[in-house]
């Protein structure tokens, strides 16, 4: 069998990553350039310092992989690079820098949705394990970053049917917005669950959307009563018991996710359940996922939760052997759907 390497790029939101993949699962070097602290003073993400500074990152960051994998371009089979969605003008700096190699270099170039991506981290092989094996379809996948939460059910590769999504904020959203709430600082996601390690979940019983008979989510209420709550006890003078709140929260964000999931997993009979996208890094969603005992969960370790270059050429590998390259005159897509 002939060997495929890919080399991931990755540039949507606030890191910019490459990863070279062998054969869509084993992952020679993976290199990502966090930016959280330079966006923090901000309280999120700002998008033209973003993608000034994966203009500064992303050729250093390739370089770094490749000699970190111990390749050299001719190595490399075909190039992968996220082409939405995600900010437009980070997203432009690794695609271009991507075009630009498969140009010079000669290689293929793949255009890999950042959802995609993420769902495939569960396809990459950890650097720890020794004992792995891919998600084997039917698959639900159900994916929680902070732009998207929702669940696709997948009877093959690159075969995506979604059931449904959230109608308002995503997960990952939600988590951010709560977090400034209660003045805990960007990202929200492990702001909230470092905070919740010393609350108690039941001290406030938080409204799950149940949306019943659909595979949507909504969780815009969840965060309006959070807002209420704090408004009430500050209206009585009371101090904010941030760890309880943030207990809370994330309980009843675990409890909608897992119920619904679960759901969907019985209904469509599905062999396995995939968890990714940056939600997934959370402690209690994860151990809520791995202690439900009825169908065999992946969810990728943290390195591949949060956004990173691996998944991407992961992904890109699936497309390559399917035969999906992508021409070098196509452009980003901000608000590409899976
Ligand atoms: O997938 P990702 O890195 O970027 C997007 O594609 O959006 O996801 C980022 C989101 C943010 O909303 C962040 O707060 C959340 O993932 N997140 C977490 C945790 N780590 C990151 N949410 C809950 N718990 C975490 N430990
Ligand atoms: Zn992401």
């Amino acid at each position: 069998i002939k060997t495929a390497r890919i080399l991931g790029i990755e540039s949507s939101c606030d890191e910019t990553a490459a990863a070279v993949i062998e054969n869509g699962n084993n992952l020679l070097a993976s290199s990502v350039a966090t930016q959280i602290e330079l966006h923090k003073k901000f309280g999120g993400v700002f998008p033209e310092v973003a993608s000034r500074q994966h203009t500064l990152s992303i050729y250093p960051i390739i370089e770094e992989t490749l000699l970190k994998a111990h390749l050299s371009w001719d190595d490399i089979d075909a190039i992968a690079a996220t082409r939405g969605p995600g900010l437009a003008g980070s997203l432009v700096v690794g695609f271009n820098a991507a075009k630009g190699i498969a140009l010079a270099r000669n290689l293929p170039l793949i255009g890999v949705n950042h959802l995609e991506g993420h769902i495939y981290s569960a396809w990459v092989k950890p650097e720890i394990s020794d004992r792995f094996t891919p998600p084997e379809f039917p698959v639900m996948a159900l994916l929680v970053s902070g732009g998207h939460t929702e669940l696709n059910l997948m009877e093959g590769h690159l075969n995506y049917r979604r059931l449904g999504a959230t109608l308002d904020d995503a997960a990952g959203e939600a988590f951010d917005k709560v977090a400034r709430l209660l003045g805990l600082p960007y990202p929200g996601g492990p702001s909230i669950q470092k905070a919740a390690e010393t609350g108690n979940p039941t001290a406030f019983n938080f409204p799950r959307a149940r949306l019943e008979g659909g595979w949507d989510f909504s969780f815009s209420g969840l965060k309006t009563a959070v807002l209420r709550t704090i408004k009430h006890m500050e209206e009585d003078g009371k101090d904010i018991p941030v760890a309880d709140m943030a207990a809370s929260f994330q309980e009843a964000v675990v409890d909608v996710l897992l119920t619904k999931t679960m759901a969907a997993a019985r209904e469509y009979k599905v062999k396995e359940i995939v968890v990714a996208g940056g939600v997934s890094a959370n402690k209690a969603l994860r151990s809520a996922f791995t202690g439900q005992g009825e169908f065999p969960v992946h969810i990728p370790p943290l390195y591949l939760c949060t956004d990173n270059a691996a998944m991407i050429a992961s992904a890109g590998y699936y497309r390559f052997v399917h035969g999906h390259i992508d021409s070098l005159d196509m452009d980003v897509l901000p608000n590409w759907p899976l």
